[in-house]
């Protein structure tokens, strides 16, 4: 196993390979439409529009593949594996296909562009190959494959990022959603190959996100997570797409919406609702990000703060734009603002040129700052990107497999050491839905978004309710349920 994720944050597990079907009139009436996410949450939150924009033509949902006239998958291209998996996905998909020659299969999102030749004319194991800026050309793409033809869209877009669709919700606990607030990303770290799946970094504009906010707390939903691959690079100021506030004239400066604001903004928008956002960048994350948390009870105590490593010569290596002393001051300033605050890293063991005493450097930034858990990753060599290009990946598996171990070993222990400080404290717990193990349990997240199980009682998915932490596992708290609380914190 080449990467392991420390139970924690179950959600995207969980929602994986999850399967939704859409129904519709015109162009879909009577037809069928199944898609499977794979990835990250922004993939998720990519599937509920393409449901939207299929919806208004008028397809329909449903969970089981062999219904399916249409079938999709929304594809990853972070890790090897990743794209290993759905190409697997593809295959058994084609074996359906066999004895219903009609059905389309398409591939949406990460895998399209690079892909698109080898999945359309060489393996011929999909009709449609259509790229994340392209999702409102799906139904135009559909009728070409139904005239016969492949059909394939894959331009990446400077200004798209579907502000006026509302999204379908999908597969989802009615209790959480997603709202993406910003698409693509200008960073360029190395290793990466999201610049070049998802291209240029864009915001939305803050009306529509408020408005996507509001109308989820009508729905009922109960919490929200912003989500953008550097939600702290957020920026609005009419449209324009300049994207660095130094940029900006005064007057735009005046008027400009940062990320900060924007959190602002939808805290104030929903109050009965916990609001968490997700990725945080180290070099960009701004104080007043802190203070405005810290200011809104409803806006989660948890930041999701990558450092991928901590030798300072791997972080120039990936471009990552910061130091360890950087990042190890950003924490300080975390822990003196935002007290509790739950904090969870990504790190990649054994990138180009890593040495033992670069392994022991991550060692020691997770020793200083003991994260609440963790997604822990090897290194795998993206093509195109430029580490691929410029960098020889040269640590042997081998290696890169025991670090691994030891980088996850050693987030266990810290994973349990928070968990304990837990113990015998009350947390108000969301609650998400019925545990896993017993119909009589049920499981939701604290602020700092730990997963905490408790007796069922009268309570139900959409509560927050008062849990005593009675004991615990690495993982996840084990409470008892004190009494209904009537707000998010
Ligand atoms: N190899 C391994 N892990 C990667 N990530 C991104 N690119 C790669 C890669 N080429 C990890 C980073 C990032 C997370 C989303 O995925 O840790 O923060
Ligand atoms: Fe990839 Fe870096 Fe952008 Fe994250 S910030 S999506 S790791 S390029």
């Amino acid at each position: 196993m080449d990467e392991l994720q420390i139970e924690g944050k179950v959600m995207d597990e969980q929602r994986q390979g999850e399967a939704l079907m859409i129904e519709t009139k015109g162009l879909g009436a009577g037809r069928k439409l199944y898609v499977e996410s794979y990835g990250c949450a922004m993939n998720f939150s990519d599937s509920e529009i393409v449901a939207s924009i299929l919806g208004e033509n008028g397809f329909e949902t449903t969970r089981n593949l062999e219904d399916a006239d249409v079938v999709f998958v929304n594809t990853c291209s972070i890790r090897e594996k990743a794209e290993q998996t759905v190409r697997k996905r593809l295959k058994e998909f084609n074996k359906t296909k066999k004895s219903k020659p009609d059905m389309i299969i398409g591939v949406l999102g990460c895998m399209a562009e690079r892909l698109k030749d080898q999945l359309l004319e060489e393996e011929k194991l999909v009709d449609l190959v259509v790229g994340p800026d392209a999702y409102r050309d799906l139904p135009d793409l559909i009728q070409e494959v139904d005239g016969g033809r492949k059909a394939v869209n894959v331009i990446l877009s400077k200004e798209e990022t579907y502000a006026d669709i509302a999204p379908v919700r999908l597969g989802g606990n009615g209790v959480t959603a997603f709202v993406t607030i910003m698409r693509g990303c200008d960073n360029m770290c190395t290793f990466c190959v999201v610049p070049f799946t998802r291209g240029r970094e864009r915001s939305r504009d803050p009306e529509t996100i408020v408005n996507e906010v509001k109308t989820l707390a009508e729905q009922g939903y109960k919490e929200v997570t912003l989500l953008g691959q550097n939600v702290d690079s957020y920026l609005w100021y009419g449209g324009g797409l300049k994207k660095d506030l130094k940029q900006l004239s005064e007057e735009e400066q005046g008027t400009a919406i940062t990320f900060a604001l924007l959190l602002e903004k939808v805290a104030l928008a929903a109050p009965g609702m916990r609001i968490r956002f997700s990725t945080s960048h180290p070099k960009d994350m701004v104080d007043e990000v802190l203070f405005t948390i810290a200011k809104y009870d409803n806006i989660c105590n948890y930041i999701h703060l990558p450092f991928q490593s901590g030798s300072n010569r791997i972080l120039e290596l990936m471009n990552r734009g910061h130091t360890r002393e950087w990042y190890k001051e950003r924490i300080d300033r975390i822990r003196s603002i935002i007290p509790n605050c739950g904090i969870s890293q990504d790190i990649i063991s054994g990138f180009c040129t890593e040495t033992e005493e670069d392994h022991q450097d991550t060692l020691e930034l997770m020793e200083y700052v003991k994260y609440d858990f963790g997604y822990m990753f090897n290194y795998s060599e993206r093509p195109n990107t430029m580490a691929q290009r410029k960098l020889e990946d040269d640590v042997p598996t081998e290696v890169k497999k025991r670090r691994l171990q030891e980088i996850i070993d050693l987030q266990r222990d810290h994973s349990h050491y928070r968990t304990k400080e837990q113990l015998n404290t009350v947390r108000r717990v969301l609650v998400e839905g019925t545990s896993k193990r017993s119909k009589e349990q049920l499981y939701g997240r604290t602020p700092g978004n730990t997963v905490v199980v408790f007796d069922k009682k009268e309570f139900k998915a959409g509560d927050f309710v008062d849990v005593r932490i009675d004991d615990c596992t690495s993982a996840t708290l084990l409470g008892t349920a004190i009494g209904l609380a009537d707000s998010p914190a």
